[in-house]
């Protein structure tokens, strides 16, 4: 398997044919709903990438790569409470077309189905595998409650913020690959290796998601415009921003950021867009980003495997640097 749309169309594939049940509907029709918004794959995509370092047989790992888009789909129900957020992938997120107490029961649910279809697999291959998941999964919950605190601080490091989107997003990225490779009967430092990789290109994955949310069009991310602004998000361009902004532009930022402006929630994040790009914040999110996916694109090269065995690996990573959604 080759093209990117291969391995695109088979995850579609099982996605459709996916139901986590029947009755209650308001359950298992959020669940069917999220799952079939679209989305672009890319955490199962990695999953069989990562099988596929070892072994053609990619479909073998079709469950696996299930499991890590249910997690995943859980984490983006969870996080639009946490966010407020009204839109995902251009529609009306699970808390608001049906309610919160539904969008809670339905990220547990899908939480409890990933499990189920992780361990669809040779047993002997199950405790590294539930090993890496649940590291991943421990650190994402970490990464979301440090994104949450860090909403109600100025004071947020370079470090910190780091550190944040490591545990939010990246491990999650780089435990698909490294589930992958483990089904495929990879030993643990060969994963670890895809591992590491997933995990520099996620952090320049989160810095894109961040640099989209602010300057990306609603048609095209299926997200409210700035919604990071409007909630106070601690990113790369806040902070940059803030340590190079003038006494009055510092202030400017503040007084959107806290809510402390007469401004419309259009107004603000067109405002804080001009803030980051006169203090150079874009550029500087992006030069990040770039520097992260070199770090993981030189890594994965420098190791011991094929060069046609880890060319898709490098074509996803390409295609994340270019993303526009
Ligand atoms: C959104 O992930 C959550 C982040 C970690 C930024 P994606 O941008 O991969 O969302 P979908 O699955 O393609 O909608
Ligand atoms: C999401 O980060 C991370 C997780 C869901 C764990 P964001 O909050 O930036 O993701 P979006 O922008 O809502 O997709
Ligand atoms: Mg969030
Ligand atoms: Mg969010
Ligand atoms: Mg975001």
């Amino acid at each position: 398997m080759n093209s990117l749309e291969e391995y695109k169309r088979l995850i579609e594939d099982s996605i459709t044919k996916y139901s986590s049940g029947t009755e209650p509907e308001n359950l298992h029709n959020s669940i069917r709903y999220i799952l079939n918004l679209g989305g672009k794959r890319i955490r199962p995509i990695l999953v069989l990438m990562g099988y596929g370092v070892f072994n053609d047989h990619v479909e073998r790992a079709l469950h696996q790569a299930l499991a890590i888009e249910l997690f995943h789909n859980f984490t983006l129900i969870h996080d639009d409470i946490m966010d407020r957020a009204d839109l995902r992938r251009g529609h009306l997120t699970v808390h608001k077309k049906w309610s919160e107490p539904t969008a809670i029961l339905s990220g547990d649910l899908m939480l409890i189905k990933a499990y189920e279809l992780l361990c669809d697999a040779p047993p002997q291959l199950l405790p590294p595998m539930l090993q890496a998941f649940n590291t991943m999964a421990t650190e994402v919950c970490e990464g979301q409650q440090m994104d949450m605190d860090f909403e109600q601080r100025t004071d947020v490091s370079e470090e910190e913020y780091i550190d944040m989107i490591r545990k939010k997003t990246s491990v999650l990225i780089g435990a698909a690959i490294q589930i992958g490779a483990l089904r495929a009967g990879a030993d643990a430092s060969e994963a670890g290796l895809l591992y590491e990789f997933g995990v520099n290109i996620g952090l320049a994955f989160q810095m894109l998601d961040d640099y989209l949310d602010v300057f990306g069009q609603s048609e095209k991310t299926g997200k409210v415009e700035g919604g990071d602004v409007l909630n106070g998000k601690k990113t790369l361009l806040f902070l940059h921003c803030y340590r190079h902004a003038d006494e009055q532009s510092k202030n400017e930022l503040l007084s959107i950021y806290e809510n402390r402006t007469s401004k419309s929630n259009a107004e603000k994040v067109l405002a804080a867009r001009e803030l980051f790009k006169v203090t150079g914040s874009d550029k500087y999110l992006y030069k990040k980003a770039e520097d992260y996916y070199h770090i993981g694109v030189n890594l994965l090269k420098s190791a011991d495997f094929q060069r046609e065995r880890i060319k898709p690996l490098l074509t996803l990573a390409d295609s994340l640097m270019q993303r526009e959604h």
